[in-house]
């Protein structure tokens, strides 16, 4: 029986030894290791053995079987490696090739401008408000002192949701609503979209995006407006901006009125951006009228105050000179990235 089993051991060695590759391998350790097995038939006779022989055979049996898996698994290990060596001699990485281009986005110009107006306004000690794009008809129009027969209130003008919600027109109704709430002094300003019954064209969006200013103290007066935006064109459009005021009519202010800023490309001589004129109108603007105050809770004898506001796409196209608003919103990135 001894004989048999170092007769096994010197055979399985051997193919051990010419196996060629990982299939071969795994082949002679089924043959001699695996559940049919030669070695493992060997084990199962084992009961015909006298009592004496049995330890000494069984011990033989386990230290072939040892010594046999040790060198089967060497030899997996060498195969495995072989393999990977294969693999990196074949699959070479070439690392001239170029690699993807990953194109980086860019602040999209409403975004810039927002965030240029907001940083000049919070360096003024101004807050940033926020208030619903889907706003009650009282905020967007009664407050706000625009009677119903008011002709913003057609629906050729306003999208309305039900007969007292509408898709707010303006900012101006996060005045209110901050007025409503706020003990003055109040000092804000409040970026968002906003959207009116327009259709589509070079210089006309149905949403689009305005910043509504909103400033209450006692003592406020025209001239505080007026520095107010002056420093704001200045440092928002060059140093050598100037502003102008014309009279205007909005029911929420009184009086009120309209500024333009003289023109930031060609400096008031008149050029293809101002048409000729020397002049951009800018935004709107007045004393918040003393019946907006008392409908937001705030007493007109006590207080006073300013408001103002703009539409973003237009200056965003002054400034960066864009004759087409829907390229605005196009989202073409050969556009957006020269910005
Ligand atoms: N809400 C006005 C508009 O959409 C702009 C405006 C004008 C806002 C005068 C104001 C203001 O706060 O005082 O045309």
């Amino acid at each position: 029986m001894q004989d048999q089993l170092e007769e096994i051991r010197k055979k399985a060695k051997e193919e051990i030894k010419n196996a060629q590759d990982a299939k071969q391998l795994d082949e002679v350790r089924v043959k001699y290791l695996g559940k049919k097995g030669e070695l493992t038939a060997v084990l199962r006779g084992m009961g015909g053995l006298s009592p004496e022989e049995r330890p000494v055979v069984g011990s033989l049996v386990n230290q072939i079987r040892d010594e046999l898996e040790m060198l089967i698994e060497a030899g997996e290990k060498h195969f495995a490696n072989l393999e990977i060596e294969k693999k990196l001699k074949t699959e070479n990485i070439d690392i001239t090739m170029p690699s993807k281009k990953v194109s980086l986005g860019s602040i999209h110009p409403i975004t810039q401008i927002v965030n240029d107006v907001k940083e000049i306004f919070i360096g003024m000690g101004y807050e940033i408000a926020d208030g619903p794009e889907v706003e009650l008809a009282t905020y967007n129009f009664d407050k706000l002192n625009t009677p119903p027969d008011h002709p913003a209130r057609d629906m050729q003008d306003t999208f309305y949701i039900t007969d007292d919600i509408v898709l707010r027109s303006q900012t101006s109704p996060v005045q209110a609503r901050v007025m409503e709430t706020t003990k003055p002094p109040i000092k804000i300003i409040c970026p968002g979209a906003v959207y009116r019954s327009d259709s589509v064209d070079a210089t006309h969006s149905p949403v689009f995006h305005q910043i509504e200013g909103l400033v209450i103290d006692k003592h406020i007066s025209m001239a505080d407006l007026k520095g107010t935006l002056a420093m704001f064109a200045k440092k928002c459009l060059g140093e050598k901006t100037r502003i102008r005021f014309r009279p205007h009519h909005f029911p929420f202010t009184e009086p009120s009125a309209e500024a333009d800023v003289s023109c930031f490309v060609c400096g008031g001589k008149g050029c293809r951006v101002c048409k000729g004129e020397g002049w951009i109108e800018l935004l709107g603007c007045g004393m918040v009228h003393p019946n907006v105050l008392r409908n937001c809770g705030i007493n007109p004898e006590e207080y006073t105050g300013f408001a103002f506001g703009f539409g973003v796409e237009r200056i965003a196209m002054a400034k960066f000179g864009i004759d087409d608003m829907r390229l605005l919103y196009e989202n073409d990135i050969r556009f957006l990235k020269q910005f």
